[in-house]
């Protein structure tokens, strides 16, 4: 696996390839590589002849007093998680190759409706960070497929609606969430948390499956569940944030005769905030 840091190399790579007839997949990641990382590499060979993946802690993605200082960079033990994962080419540009110059000559991608809500109210210009950056990567990576993990529903939800809205033409694939034994969501952030911590983390996706369990058995009350949710968590000594049962495509708050759906939930352990979310069909 080739590692390449500059653009306009990474362009002639990859154009060698796209001129020898290959199908391009693409997996951006901000690195620190778990399970559920290279879930996505591996499930992208499926449908790519040549894998790239990006490793990147995209600053703007961060609000003031988030932990972009001190998210783990692990660049080297990535590349041999990536190499391992048979990913082709990755990419691994200094922050000043993707923000170059003075902010004044930035440009700013915007996802209105389906990013407002959730993580969206709660972490002000998150997802315009994120799909800035994406938009960033698709247009120096053109790849034909993209894969991002369901683990960050609206994340993917955004990323989709971008893609269409604004005519990407990639096809974007949605990749099941990688867990712990315990239940637990992989995550980058599980490493802040302490032995006892992580394993008390699991109630969130209990707490999920209860929820999920009681819908599909019949229970169309969401703010009952919703309410009786938070309570789990608080009394757990959790600080939850949101957890909304959503229709799974706008994810805008479900009625009871949505059939797709989904639960969202952000709670904080200590200081560290976790998501994790359960979508599934009823009727
Ligand atoms: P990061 O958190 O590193 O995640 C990179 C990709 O891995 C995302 O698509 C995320 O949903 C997926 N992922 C993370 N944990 C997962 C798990 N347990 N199971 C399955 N997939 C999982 O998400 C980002 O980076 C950034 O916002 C990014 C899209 C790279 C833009 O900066």
């Amino acid at each position: 696996m080739q590692t390449v840091n500059r653009i306009q190399e990474l362009r002639e790579l990859i154009k060698a390839q796209r001129l020898a007839g290959k199908r391009i997949g693409f997996v951006p990641t901000m690195g620190n590589l778990h399970e559920g990382h290279i879930t996505l590499v591996r499930e992208g060979q499926k449908h790519a002849d040549v894998m790239v993946s990006s490793v990147f802690v995209n600053p703007t993605q961060f609000g003031p007093g988030e932990d972009f200082d001190k998210y783990p960079r692990t660049l080297k033990d990535d590349q041999e998680k990536l190499a391992a994962a048979g990913c082709n080419l990755l990419f691994a540009p200094p922050v000043d190759e993707m923000y170059p110059g003075d902010q004044a000559s930035w440009a700013k991608v915007q996802v209105t409706n389906v990013g407002d809500r959730h993580c969206g109210a709660a972490r002000p210009g998150h997802f315009d960070g994120v799909s800035t950056v994406v938009t960033k990567l698709f247009n120096i990576v053109r790849p034909d497929v993209a894969l991002f993990g369901k683990k960050d529903f609206q994340q993917l939800a955004v990323i989709r609606r971008m893609t269409t809205a604004l005519c990407f033409g990639i096809d974007i694939i949605g990749v099941d969430t990688v867990r712990e034994a315990s239940g637990l969501a992989m995550s980058s952030r599980n490493g802040y948390l302490s032995a006892e911590d992580k394993q008390r983390a699991a109630l969130i996706y209990q707490t999920l499956c209860r929820m999920r369990d009681a819908i599909v058995g019949g229970k169309c009350d969401f703010a009952a569940l919703e309410q009786a949710a938070t309570q789990t968590l608080s009394d757990a000594g959790f600080k939850p944030e949101y957890c909304t049962v959503c229709q799974a495509d706008t994810l805008e708050p479900a009625a009871a005769t949505d059939k797709n759906l989904v639960i969202l939930l952000a709670a904080r352990l200590g200081n560290t905030r976790l998501i994790d979310n359960v979508d599934f069909v009823v009727g």
